[in-house]
């Protein structure tokens, strides 16, 4: 096991000039481990009823709330259900929530953290590819409203994220896929020299060689917290982490996709709209799509243009008549462009 704090982990040599990251990586580590980090007695853990049930051992003299697994779950519904529990087993400000899963279990473990009491502390152990590369990580948390994706919620730092690789021997090949597309995001985004990797390889030698996926995802820990640790509120930088994001969670729930199915065709989509526009010079689209399609994410859908508008209207990127588009100069770079809303919506049909 190797601990690591915040600012190792994102490359940085000095405490970021917020002053308050204290949470602690563990990665390779072994789930058993938790109770030296926080006593057992103190654990409320959260979790879904497909990892409770693959992993009931791991939780045996823990107390455990189990809910429904999936997106359509992560609403105040939920919310209400896990709070009333809590009040049933009387915890308190001394309590500490440990949520146990993918991202649906990590974003809900973190907002509810935030409000129960007024916020207690919590800690993450992520389940999942796309949980231990992104969800876990930066703080974001929340429910969403219909189809309106994490429309509710709040920014607040887990106390620590631990990972333990031997959950992903249960994780199905389709949740493999899903993961992926976050990480080809980063890639996309930050890291041409990871693009390249990712083009080497196949989903495969990562599901079969434990160092090599161990090591991706490692590196996409340290992508995603460089970014976050120079902009936790998403002022400037962080929001290049929404790279195939404004259409991805437009489409997702009104298609009902999975995250990184959606992502994956937003991300198509926007590298469509960065080839279109004048002014930039992006002329890779077709390789990324060959690369998501490669680790078996798709790249387009038949959706219905007009209602996928209503959605991305209400997106939070959006400011007034202008949406914050996330596109790619070249692979490796992006930018957030501001785009009209009426030009978006004339764009869709040709991008989408
Ligand atoms: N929790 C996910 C994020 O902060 O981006």
């Amino acid at each position: 096991m190797r601990v690591k704090n915040f600012f190792e982990v994102a490359g940085s040599s000095q405490p970021s000039p917020l002053g308050k990251w204290q949470c602690a990586y563990y990665f390779d580590a072994e789930f058993s481990y938790l109770e030296q980090i926080v006593p057992t007695k103190n654990v409320v853990i959260l979790t879904d009823e497909n990892v409770f049930g693959l992993h009931t051992k791991k939780f045996s003299g823990y107390r455990v709330i189990q809910i429904s697994a999936g997106e359509q779950y992560k609403n105040q519904q939920t919310v209400d259900h896990i709070i009333g529990e809590l009040i049933k087993l009387e915890a308190d400000k001394n309590t500490f929530l440990v949520g146990v899963g993918g991202g649906v279990i990590t974003d809900i473990t973190g907002y509810v953290a935030a409000v129960y009491m007024r916020g207690i502390a919590f800690g993450l152990v992520p389940a999942s590819i796309l949980a231990m590369v992104d969800a876990a990580i930066g703080g974001k948390n929340g429910i969403d409203v219909g189809v309106y994706k994490n429309m509710v919620g709040t920014i607040r730092q887990p106390n620590f994220i631990f990972y333990d690789y031997s959950f992903l021997q249960t994780l199905p090949v389709d949740e493999w896929v899903n993961g992926f597309a976050e990480i080809i995001k980063h890639a996309c985004i930050k890291d041409a020299l990871l693009f390249s990797v990712l083009e080497r390889y196949s989903l495969h030698d990562f599901r079969t060689d434990e160092t090599l996926i161990a090591d991706l995802i490692e590196k996409n820990v340290a992508i995603k917290s460089a970014i976050v640790m120079q902009d936790e509120f998403e002022e400037g930088d962080r929001k290049l982490l929404n790279f195939g994001h404004t259409i991805g969670h437009a489409i997702e729930n009104l298609c009902r996709l999975p995250h990184g199915h959606a992502v994956s065709i937003g991300m198509a989509a926007a590298c469509n709209l960065s080839e279109q526009l004048s002014g930039l010079h992006f002329e890779d689209a077709k390789r990324v799509v060959l690369l998501l399609s490669k680790y078996h994410l798709p790249v387009d859908i038949e959706a219905d243009h007009e209602k996928v508008f209503e959605i991305l209207k209400m997106d939070k990127k959006r400011l007034a008549d202008k949406m914050n588009f996330i596109l790619l100069n070249k692979i490796g770079n992006a930018a957030i462009y501001p785009i009209a809303l009426n030009e978006l919506h004339h764009h869709l049909k040709e991008i989408l």
